[in-house]
């Protein structure tokens, strides 16, 4: 485990697909972002944008950003490796992410979120989304979720 002095918050691309594949089955319930290979992701990494926690290469955290065709962003794939959690790292992720997808004068920025994760949702909450809906078994595992988006005073 690090000290967390040289952790670095950074805009990442297709060279972290492998480590963001990894981060995903290891510590994330389905449906997973990253549940294909890396040649079958390719093509459509361009319309994901993924800001990642670093530490000497190695990828301990990441959320994407996703542009959907009305202008609007949906934020998934949330994860920090479970040694560097509850030390704020999520939260700065979010928040500089955030910052970033903010100047792209997006229509609306919103996620999904199974109610019964209360780290994720308290998470939302205090970075500024509100809860929206609640969807009955929307990704068709038995599960319902939360639709949270960021408020409009921040968009
Ligand atoms: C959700 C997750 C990304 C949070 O990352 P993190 O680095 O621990 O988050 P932070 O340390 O910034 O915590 C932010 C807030 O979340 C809340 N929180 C964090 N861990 C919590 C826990 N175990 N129980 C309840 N609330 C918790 C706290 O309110 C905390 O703020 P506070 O410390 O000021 O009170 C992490 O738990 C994770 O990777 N979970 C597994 C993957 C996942 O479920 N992703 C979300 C998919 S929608």
């Amino acid at each position: 485990m690090s000290s967390g002095n040289s952790i670095e918050i950074k805009k990442v691309g297709l060279e972290y697909l492998d480590q963001a594949a990894d981060l995903e089955k290891q510590y994330m319930l389905p449906p997973l972002t990253f549940p294909f290979s890396k040649e079958e992701l390719e093509p459509i990494f361009n319309d994901r944008m993924m800001w990642g926690l670093v530490i000497d290469n190695k990828l301990i955290g990441k959320v994407g950003y996703i542009k959907d065709k009305n202008g609007g962003f949906e934020l998934d794939g949330m994860v920090v490796a479970p040694d560097y959690r509850g030390r704020n790292w999520g939260s700065k992720l979010i928040s500089q992410s955030l910052k970033e997808v903010l100047m792209l004068n997006p229509s609306k920025i919103y996620l999904y979120v199974n109610p019964k994760n209360s780290p994720a949702v308290v998470l939302y909450l205090k970075q500024g989304f509100a809860v929206d809906d609640w969807i009955p078994n929307k990704f068709n595992d038995g599960e319902n979720r939360l639709k949270m988006s960021l408020l409009k005073t921040r968009i």
